[in-house]
């Protein structure tokens, strides 16, 4: 979820292009002359830092959305003002237990309450990226129902060591690995879903089409009360939300709930009510 809208949806074209050749150039930055040479058993040297970011984060930023192709539909200046905003944004150091966590804080808020509403016994992620978020949804809800887990979906598994090795995540998060729309892990999902009560929440390619194949395979294992949440609308997720709620009664946009006028997920709580 979570980031200034913008800032996600850069990264693909030029952004990925022009950050990993910035940080290919950070972190070949060689010792001073005076450093001994370091040997091979040597730590490695601490990351260059760049506007609050390491080297590292530089390069995760850079390859973040790259599967979102041109699909944010921006102007290159657009595109060029948003990458220099997301080296600057606070929402790219966030960690939940030392675990890199893209989440907006205000919108993280409104999911807990949900969850709390809810109390649903399964919350499917599509968006893993480095663990971070599943672990949140998993610790909220094991204190709402004790019988709920989380499943999340990525096409890569970036998570970090410390996202598996919490005991949260080895008693109730399962990855699965492949696209939040192919059919055989929508499938997986559906077989895991049976019977119980659901929340989906969408924070991978924020791209129109694949939102709107993310909703359409989704949308049945959610029950009436429950909710699919969608973030970073303001971009490809909106237009696919509008055509969604154009095209049927049984959810709403439920706008209480952007509350804080920072959300990320603009028209992305939607609730089912028949
Ligand atoms: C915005 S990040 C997820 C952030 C994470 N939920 C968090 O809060 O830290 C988006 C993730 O979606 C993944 N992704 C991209 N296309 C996908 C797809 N078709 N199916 C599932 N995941 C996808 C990317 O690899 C990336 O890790």
């Amino acid at each position: 979820m979570l980031v200034s809208f913008l800032s996600k949806k850069i990264l693909p074209v030029l952004g990925a292009v022009a950050l990993a050749a910035m940080v290919a150039g950070c972190s070949d930055a060689q010792p001073p002359a005076s450093d001994p040479a370091p040997s091979k058993a040597a730590a490695p040297p601490p990351e260059t830092e760049l506007n609050g970011l390491t080297a590292q984060e530089l390069k995760d930023i850079a390859i973040f959305e790259q599967a979102n192709g041109d699909s944010h539909g921006l102007t290159p200046k657009q595109v060029a003002t948003t990458q220099a905003n997301m080296r600057k944004d606070p929402i790219f150091r966030n960690r939940f237990l030392g675990v890199w966590t893209v989440q907006n804080p205000s919108d993280a808020w409104i999911v807990m309450e949900i969850l709390y509403e809810v109390k649903p016994d399964l919350l499917v992620e599509a968006g893993t990226f480095h663990g971070g978020s599943a672990n949140l949804w998993a610790i909220i809800l094991e204190h709402i129902n004790p019988n709920s887990e989380v499943i999340t979906i990525d096409i890569e598994d970036k998570r970090e060591p410390r996202a598996k090795e919490l005991p949260i995540a080895k008693e109730r998060v399962t990855f699965l690995l492949g696209s939040s729309t192919d059919p055989k892990i929508v499938a997986e999902v559906h077989r895991r879903a049976k019977g119980k009560k659901v929340i989906v929440l969408l924070d991978s390619l924020h791209s129109k089409e694949h939102v709107a194949a993310e909703i359409e395979a989704y949308k049945s294992i959610v029950g009436v009360g429950s909710y699919i949440i969608v973030q970073d609308t303001p971009l490809g997720p909106k237009a696919a939300i509008d055509e969604f709620l154009a095209g049927t009664d049984t959810f709403v946009a439920d706008r209480k709930r952007e509350r804080y006028s920072d959300t990320n997920s603009v028209r992305g709580y939607l609730k089912r009510v028949k």
